[in-house]
């Protein structure tokens, strides 16, 4: 094999590996129950979710395991009793987090340390994003919700790659879900990612999508 044709394998590997990810995967709604997830594989999720992408490397976000059964039947309560909560190995509660500008410093901080980003990056990332973002709700929810969002696909695939079954859910009450993990005030739920064994007997499949030409259009 010539030093030319290795990249070139590589991504065709990659390429099918990847096709066959997102043509197999599918919104998990029921799990083998009385199943769990061992801290390492739940930390090992989160740190490939958390190479997601985000405006200006801002990391807005943040994520909540809800593995033991009490925390799991308090979560079922806000998302109005949909059950794969309850059989789940975990649910991560998706958050985003506002005024995100004010620790972007901070999480610029270890890219600069190791010489990743000149430190007068860092200062003009975070004039930016401090004259944009203040007092803008709306900007900051927006990327509350970005950033979230990238973060549930990312944990989804990690989750389907290690194996196991993913879910998204927005069929929560908000206001209550908040009460009920005691979010911070700079805090907004996104998006609920179950994660969990499938069911054995299961034949769902994926469901159709939109023709290609149908959401493509050229500029
Ligand atoms: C933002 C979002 C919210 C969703 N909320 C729920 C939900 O609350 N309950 C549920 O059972 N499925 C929920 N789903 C799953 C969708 O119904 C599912 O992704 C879609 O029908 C496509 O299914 P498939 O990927 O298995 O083909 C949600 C999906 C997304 C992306």
């Amino acid at each position: 094999m010539t030093a030319q044709s290795q990249p070139l394998a590589q991504t065709e590997l990659n390429l099918q590996s990847f096709t066959a990810l997102m043509e197999n995967r599918i919104s998990t709604g029921r799990y083998q129950s009385g199943q769990s997830l061992d801290q390492q594989s739940i930390e090992t999720l989160i740190r490939l979710t958390s190479l997601s992408p985000s405006a200006y490397n801002l990391q807005n976000w943040r994520f909540i395991a809800v593995q033991s059964a009490e925390a799991k039947a308090r979560l079922q309560a806000q998302a109005y009793g949909q059950p794969q909560i309850a059989s789940a190995a975990v649910t991560f509660i998706i958050c985003g987090t506002l005024n995100a500008h004010r620790q972007l410093h901070t999480a610029l901080q270890p890219s600069v340390d190791s010489g990743i980003l000149p430190a007068k990056v860092q200062q003009s990332w975070v004039d930016a994003a401090t004259q944009t973002h203040t007092d803008n709700p709306q900007l900051q929810r927006d990327e509350a919700f970005r950033s979230a969002s990238l973060a549930a696909m990312t944990l989804m695939l990690a989750a389907e790659s290690m194996g196991l079954a993913a879910g998204p859910m927005s069929g929560f009450d908000a206001e209550g879900l908040n009460k009920a993990f005691q979010l911070d005030t700079d805090e907004v739920p996104v998006m609920l990612v179950t994660v969990g064994y499938p069911e054995k007997e299961s034949n769902r499949q994926q469901k159709r999508r939109k023709p290609v030409a149908d959401v493509l259009s050229y500029a």
